[in-house]
């Protein structure tokens, strides 16, 4: 998890008081080159040689604070979370992609939305999805075995596919993957522009017709235009689903009554369709990675799905096949992979 801006507070206990070391870089653009050339490679080379607390130097004055250990991501998430905001620079680069929903929101707007949103998170509501989400992962099994053996995949590519599936169907109830190769182009546009933005101190106003901000237009409307039809498509029909897209349609503030516009009901469900893919499919395929990497891990997740003892079928009460729980996973790759995911906070919003 990133944090930026000055030193984060001890209150809670789970934060060291002493002054937090790490890399300065340059005098004057600090660490932004590396940052934006090598983010994942930079943050895991600074885990490895500061630890789990770290500071880096961002630009002259500007510090982020790159904490890794539980006990922090709990202090500033959980314990201690209204000690802390996304930063403004965070939330308004997310808003050219995802406007002003849930994720890139604060303050009234965040959480009127987060009350109209929560009952669709409730956990009777999320074990209805789960055989949806065993069917896409059982779809995804079949199109593999049914390749030609030694096929070369990009696993990146499979796991935003997959994981795109299992969003549109659990959340919207639509499969939206017959337009995945557009739909993942844009994305890739988009979260480059979106990188770009966030590392790059002098740049081009998003108003100036440069290659690159027209590029991001055309994947914005593109991926605006996906979700409108999803709006549309749900509006003609009759028979509404129980999911959250008519939860969304349906919602109203219990305290003003009031429900959504229709620019941020498209803002909302972008947001959730974004968040709700991206993460999951970048964890996946560096999990897969992971265990490329450690031969011996991998070997012993396939004996675990292979053993006698192992499940026939996943279900919500225990959302692995594997028994005794994923062993393997939670001792290697899985908690790898949780390193590499940033969250950025700022303690004091800027
Ligand atoms: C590996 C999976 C995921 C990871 C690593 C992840 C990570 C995160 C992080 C770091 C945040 C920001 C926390 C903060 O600073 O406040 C966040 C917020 C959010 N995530 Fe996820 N996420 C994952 C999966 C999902 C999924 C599957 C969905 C939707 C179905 C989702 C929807 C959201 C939303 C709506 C927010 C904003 C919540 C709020 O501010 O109230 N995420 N996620």
């Amino acid at each position: 998890m990133v944090t930026s801006e000055s030193q984060p507070t001890a209150a809670g206990g789970a934060m060291p008081r002493k002054t937090i070391a790490g890399p300065r870089g340059h005098w004057l653009w600090g660490c932004m080159p590396q940052l934006q050339n090598d983010g994942p490679g930079f943050y895991y080379r600074t885990w490895r040689d500061h630890g789990d607390y770290v500071r880096i130097r961002a630009i002259p004055g500007v510090y982020f604070y790159f904490l890794t250990h539980p006990d922090a991501i709990e202090h500033v998430l959980q314990k201690n979370h209204k000690n802390y905001r996304k930063p403004v620079f965070f939330n308004r680069t997310m808003a050219y992609l995802v406007g002003q929903g849930l994720f890139s929101s604060e303050g009234d707007l965040w959480l009127r939305q987060r009350r109209l949103m929560q009952p669709a998170f409730h956990r009777q509501h999320l074990a209805k999805l789960f055989p949806l989400m065993v069917a896409a992962a059982d779809t995804f099994v079949q199109e593999r075995e049914a390749a030609a053996p030694g096929e070369v995949v990009d696993l990146l590519d499979e796991m935003m596919h997959l994981t795109l599936r299992v969003a549109s169907t659990t959340l919207f109830s639509t499969d939206i993957t017959g337009e995945a190769d557009t739909t993942r182009e844009a994305y890739r546009t988009a979260f480059a522009y979106l990188n770009y933005r966030m590392g790059t101190l002098f740049k081009a106003p998003t108003w100036l017709p440069t290659p690159r901000n027209l590029a991001f237009g055309r994947a914005k409307r593109l991926l605006d235009r996906v979700v409108l039809e999803l709006i549309e498509a749900r509006r003609k029909t009759a028979n509404r689903p129980d999911d959250l897209l008519s939860l969304l349609l349906a919602a109203q503030d219990e305290e003003t009554g009031v429900g959504m516009s229709d620019q941020q009901l498209k803002d909302e469900v972008l947001t959730l369709l974004t968040a709700g893919h991206e993460t999951t499919g970048a964890a996946l395929a560096w999990t897969w990675y992971l265990l490329g990497q450690h031969p011996q891990v991998q070997n012993d997740v396939a004996d675990e799905v292979r053993a006698p003892t192992a499940r026939p079928r996943p279900d919500h009460r225990r959302p692995s096949l594997l028994t005794p729980g994923p062993r393997c996973l939670r001792g290697g790759a899985a908690p790898l992979s949780a390193r590499v995911w940033p969250a950025a906070r700022s303690d004091r919003g800027r």
